[in-house]
């Protein structure tokens, strides 16, 4: 994560331009006074940039929700807010020659609104959770032009690796998303992918709600898939085997293909650790055979004006409301110039969306995007318009 090691914060004059930049208002944790919020816009990104001060170490660095389309705009909003603020910095892993090339000039890494809003219906797709190193992703995009690969990653350090590749492999059908794979699934269109690759994901023993499987991913990818489609988890964690097995044969009509030490065309880098360790790989394919009805979400997420006082909403810090689809969790409240704003988590809780909500005054906004287009969301926001009505 780029960051700046400071000697000390200094506040600027809210908004202020400079150098394609725009810092817009200043969020302060109403209950953690060394945590600050800044928010930016540098071109079409809008994202938060945070000051943590801590003893002995001040660091302004990128937020990790609000995470920008390019970091290439991140290091460009901490470079000009140290300008504006004259902060001495003490160190930083900035790079100082200006242009991250293949971060800033590639188009085929799309943010999340890209595919909410357009999502691309020409071709057949293919969708890797969690591509890692890229081998496999890599392999079948160049082996397959016709289609497009849609590659899912939340490791940043992997994603530019992979944006480096489809560069030097002058590869054209593989875009690549930064973002929570489990809450994509719900923007993709019925019926048009051919196959949804889950190659040995992270098993999370301890925290099994954070796993890709679950029984709300299977009914997602039932829905995306063609007929004849296949979403195919491979892994060496026989626990993660054991459970997943059990999520899918769950359903009551289902078609599943299980191997066992299976090779395929290309073996990433976690698959040839686990051979020379000689540990097992499990494979579970499932084979969709039903035709999907359209993908169908009705609701908004706009706001009536907030009557609720400030102080009372200062005072949600910690509440969390529950429905039978998920729920709704105030994590953090702030105070702003002119109102007061709070990170929540909502939706499903398996799938859930972590973002912020700021009370200008009356007027309440989600920022910089709106949530997701999902069922749990938009009854998460139903919660969260009445909460804020008092
Ligand atoms: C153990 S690695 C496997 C990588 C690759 N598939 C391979 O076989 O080498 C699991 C990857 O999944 C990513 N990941 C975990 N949860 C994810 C999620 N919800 N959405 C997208 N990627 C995720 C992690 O960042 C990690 O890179």
């Amino acid at each position: 994560m780029p960051h700046l090691h400071i000697e000390e914060f200094k506040e600027i004059e809210f908004p202020h331009a400079e150098d394609g930049v725009t810092f817009d208002f200043i969020a302060k944790n109403a209950n953690h006074s060394d945590e600050k919020l800044i928010g930016v816009k540098v071109d079409e990104d809008e994202f938060f940039l945070l000051v943590k001060e801590e003893e002995n170490k001040n660091l302004l660095k990128s937020d990790k929700l609000t995470r920008p389309a390019s970091i290439f705009n991140v290091h460009k909003a901490l470079m000009c807010y140290a300008k504006v603020a004259g902060l001495k910095i003490l160190s930083s892993n900035v790079p100082t020659n200006a242009k991250n090339m293949h971060l800033e000039e590639v188009d085929f890494l799309k943010s999340i609104e890209f595919f909410a809003s357009n999502f691309p219906q020409d071709r057949e797709v293919r969708i890797e959770v969690g591509f890692g190193s890229g081998r496999h992703i890599l392999h079948q995009a160049a082996q397959n032009p016709d289609i497009l690969f849609i590659g899912i990653e939340i490791h940043r350090p992997s994603i530019e690796q992979v944006l480096k590749q489809v560069n030097i492999q002058k590869l054209d059908n593989l875009l690549v998303l930064d973002y929570d794979a489990r809450l994509f699934m719900e923007l993709v269109p019925s019926n048009i992918v051919g196959k949804i690759y889950v190659h040995f994901p992270v098993p999370w023993d301890k925290k099994p709600h954070r796993r890709v499987i679950s029984t709300s991913f299977i009914e997602e990818a039932r829905r995306v898939l063609k007929v004849g489609g296949t979403l195919e988890l491979r892994t060496d964690s026989e626990n993660y085997y054991a459970y997943s097995y059990e999520t899918f044969i769950a359903f009551h009509k289902t078609v599943l293909h299980i191997n066992k030490n299976r090779d395929i065309a290309i073996s990433s880098k976690y698959e040839d650790r686990w051979k020379k360790m000689e540990k097992n790989i499990y494979d579970v394919t499932m084979i969709n055979e039903e035709e999907s009805a359209p993908l169908i979400v009705e609701g908004s997420f706009d706001f009536a004006p907030a009557t609720l006082p400030h102080a009372k909403i200062l005072e949600l810090h910690g509440v969390t409301k529950r429905f039978d689809a998920g729920f709704l969790h105030f994590e953090r409240v702030y105070t702003t110039q002119n109102g007061v704003m709070a990170r929540i988590s909502m939706g499903s809780y398996d799938r859930p969306e972590h973002l912020y909500v700021v009370i200008d005054k009356n007027k309440v906004s989600y920022y910089p995007y709106l949530p997701l287009k999902s069922r749990a969301n938009l009854e998460s926001h139903k919660i969260l318009d009445g909460v804020l009505h008092g």
